[in-house]
């Protein structure tokens, strides 16, 4: 038990929730009860570091502690505000708003937080998902702040009609200690996969054709967070590179045939592209994790959305007013075979 290690963070968050719900006094009562149970930390929360690591027993002794002050319900209450004071606060403000892959990417950072462990997340349906912890045996109260933790977890990004159900635990007799999560639809519509739909549709068949194998990737990125995901961030890093040189290639072929004007501005956004394209190559090399893939598939579905809808549907609207087409380009076979088309 005693190698058990977890970041300042994770203590530190729940002790400034005690600060502000329940001021110095909840706190130094809090305090005092840990010291009863055997803490020996930091006794100011100012003396925490964040990212410094910390026997993980602390945090069993604060929910303990809490739970024995405040009660039951407010223990609830507590675990489910926890992740917006944690996870969101430092990083989930950058994530999608998307109950499926928000447990992809909470259960990826279990091992930034403990050197012990790990969760591991697997999405079942539209709704529902299933999250299994390994080698995360602490103590029963931790099970009990875990359920409320997913439940809290899922709420702040917008999911409804949150239920965790805790079907397996080690204190039990289980193996391993697995949750059962099922939801409503989220409100949130932004990170959803991208349909094909007339939104993006610029009038031109071949810009359109082209278009839908940006629709393609960024659906399989959107699908990648569960194992694998390196290989797939990989591919779809690929598929950009490879992919947007050949079509902004041949958007840019037609723009200098029929002279259109504003082809230096729209060459600088396939450029710019090009730009983010290679910087996140080199990322990846470098390592990949949630966060680089979030940042990328961010990136893509702001571009799609932008680029696809403005700049190009300027050019469209261009070749429409002059009676101008453009022809089906073949795409090489070596880059359909490389790209699994
Ligand atoms: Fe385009
Ligand atoms: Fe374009």
């Amino acid at each position: 038990m005693e190698n058990r290690m977890c970041v300042g963070g994770i203590a530190f968050s729940k002790l400034s929730f005690v600060k502000e719900k329940y001021g110095s006094d909840g706190l130094n009562k809090m305090l005092e009860k840990m010291v009863e149970l055997g803490y020996d930390g930091p006794k100011r929360i100012d003396e925490i570091k964040l990212w410094d690591w910390y026997p993980f027993e602390y945090n069993i002794l604060f929910l303990k502690a809490y739970y024995s002050i405040f009660g039951e319900s407010s223990f609830r209450r507590m675990a489910r505000v926890v992740p917006r004071l944690t996870v969101s606060k430092t990083m989930a403000a950058k994530w999608p708003k998307n109950p499926k892959l928000i447990i992809g990417n909470a259960c990826n950072l279990w091992k930034r937080f403990f050197n012990f462990g790990e969760l591991k997340g697997e999405i079942i349906g539209e709704t529902s998902a299933r999250i299994i912890g390994k080698d995360i045996y602490v103590d029963p109260i931790f099970c009990k702040f875990l359920t409320e933790y997913f439940t809290g977890l899922l709420e702040s990004v917008g999911a409804s009609g949150v239920m965790v159900d805790h079907t397996k635990c080690v204190h039990r007799g289980d193996e391993v200690c697995e949750w059962s999560i099922t939801w409503k639809e989220s409100d949130a519509k932004v990170d959803r996969k991208i349909a094909w739909d007339s939104s993006l549709v610029t009038g031109i068949d071949e810009i359109d054709r082209q278009h839908r194998y940006f629709v393609y990737i960024l659906n399989e990125l959107n699908e990648s967070f569960n194992e694998n995901y390196r290989d797939r961030i990989i591919r779809a890093l690929r598929f950009m590179d490879r992919y947007a040189h050949w079509h902004f290639k041949s958007e840019e072929k037609y723009m200098e045939l029929y002279h259109y004007p504003d082809i230096e501005n729209h060459k600088k956004q396939h450029e710019l592209f090009y730009q983010y394209t290679r910087s996140a190559m080199e990322k990846a090399s470098r390592g990949i994790t949630p966060e680089l893939w979030y940042e990328v598939n961010r990136y893509l579905i702001e571009w799609l959305i932008s680029h696809i809808k403005g700049t190009d549907r300027k050019f469209a609207e261009f070749l429409i007013s002059r009676n101008l087409s453009m022809p089906e380009e073949k795409m090489p076979s070596s880059l359909r075979k490389e790209l699994k088309l």
